[in-house]
């Protein structure tokens, strides 16, 4: 007799991993690949954090810690609260997790019960509809299109009612847009009014081009917050992020925690305390961004892309292509088969309306990037 798979595993792909797969293997082959699919900075971590991780590999037992992270750790993120935002948390409230993804299911499971509708932006970041349904809740997508800046107004939420949570990300993947302070203060206030949840995702703050940048935290009490070392500071691969929880909100994700990952990476942990004191380093990083979303704003019309997201911060370029093709996923295998540029097709972040979108990444380095779109330009042509 068959045994059986879940329903609730039956969730989409995240389609710029798969991407990145597809890439990787025509790597392996021979194939010469420009990586434009992921966010992922070029970059390594600080040279600060390499030198703290090999003394405390040294140093360091490197067993299971806190389950809600070292105290020196969750200490130094409070601090940067303080300094970055001239916001006071109490280190307390700082969870300390694997990436910002399982932040994402510590906080589902704390803050919702299975059938809860959430809302999130699309365009937006596909794992958070797909963790929510994997946990059985709701998605509830709500288009917010170039006409609303590609992020939700209260007028949409309302309309969208009634709402149970809300997934906010400013910088947005992938568009990069940002809301002002005025929209996010409206926003803020209709969760209050409404019992809604927030969760604001905030791992592309540090990464804008000339916009403020606001965190929920100073806006909200009852507002979660998601952060992480993998973009601003470099660190995708040591698998660390954080958040900041209502105090209520802390034993229990304390208690999800420990039965579901008993602590985050402890060399990561140690290593990343010394992260927060690299900010030259890793502005120079976010100036090459810039240099690289400069390129790309330049270049892209020229090629007949000229329909682009406003990629205030974060390191997206979100372009309608809907005078190329009606299917974006293919548009994007053909690309990477043809001419191998690794691009993410819009259906990732948007079931609807991304088949006529392509995200494209310039996190990476700056002559891949040039070299990209000169391939491009010839294959459009
Ligand atoms: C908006 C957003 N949130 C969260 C993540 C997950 O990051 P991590 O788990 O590495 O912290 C990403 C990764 O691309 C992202 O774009």
């Amino acid at each position: 007799m068959a045994v059986k798979l879940s329903g609730r595993s039956a969730v989409s792909p995240f389609i710029a991993l798969d991407v990145l797969r597809a890439a990787n293997e025509r790597m392996m082959a021979g194939a010469d690949v420009l990586h434009l699919e992921i966010g992922q900075p070029a970059s390594p971590a600080p040279s600060r954090v390499l030198e703290a991780a090999k003394i405390a590999l040294s140093e360091e037992r490197l067993g299971y810690t806190d389950t809600l992270g070292i105290p020196a750790l969750r200490k130094r993120i409070a601090e940067h609260y303080r300094e970055t935002y001239g916001s006071e948390v109490d280190p307390d409230r700082v969870v300390v997790t694997a990436g910002s993804s399982a932040g994402f299911l510590l906080t589902f499971l704390a803050a919702f019960d299975p059938g809860d509708r959430v809302a999130l932006a699309s365009p937006g970041y596909p794992a958070y509809r797909n963790i929510l349904q994997a946990l059985g809740l709701e998605p509830v997508l709500i288009p917010c299109g170039g006409a609303e800046r590609f992020q939700p107004t209260r007028a949409l939420l309302q309309a969208a009612a009634p709402l149970d949570g809300l997934m906010l990300a400013s910088p947005s993947n992938p568009t990069g847009t940002m809301l002002e302070r005025s929209a996010f203060t409206e926003i803020v206030d209709y969760c209050r009014d409404a019992g809604v949840r927030l969760i604001s995702d905030e791992i592309y703050h540090g990464i804008t081009y000339g916009h403020e940048t606001v965190t929920a935290l100073a806006l909200s009490d009852e507002a979660v917050i998601v952060n992480s070392f993998s973009k601003y500071f470099s660190m995708t691969g040591w698998r660390l992020g954080w958040l900041v929880l209502p105090p209520d909100m802390v034993r229990p994700v304390e208690c999800l925690a420990q039965n579901l990952f008993i602590s985050a990476h402890s060399l990561s942990q140690h290593a990343a305390i010394s992260a927060f004191d690299c900010k030259e380093e890793l502005n120079g990083h976010v100036a090459r961004y810039a240099r690289n979303r400069a390129m790309l704003l330049e270049r892209l019309p020229a090629i007949g892309l000229s329909r682009l997201a406003p990629a205030d911060g974060a390191f997206y370029v979100y372009a309608d292509i809907a005078h190329l093709t009606n299917d974006s996923l293919d548009w994007c295998q053909r690309a990477l088969a043809e001419t191998g540029v690794a691009m993410t097709p819009g259906v990732d972040f948007d079931p609807v309306e991304g088949h006529r979108f392509v995200r494209l990444s310039f996190a990476g380095d700056g002559r891949e990037i040039a070299a990209a779109t000169e391939r491009l330009a010839d294959w459009i042509a």
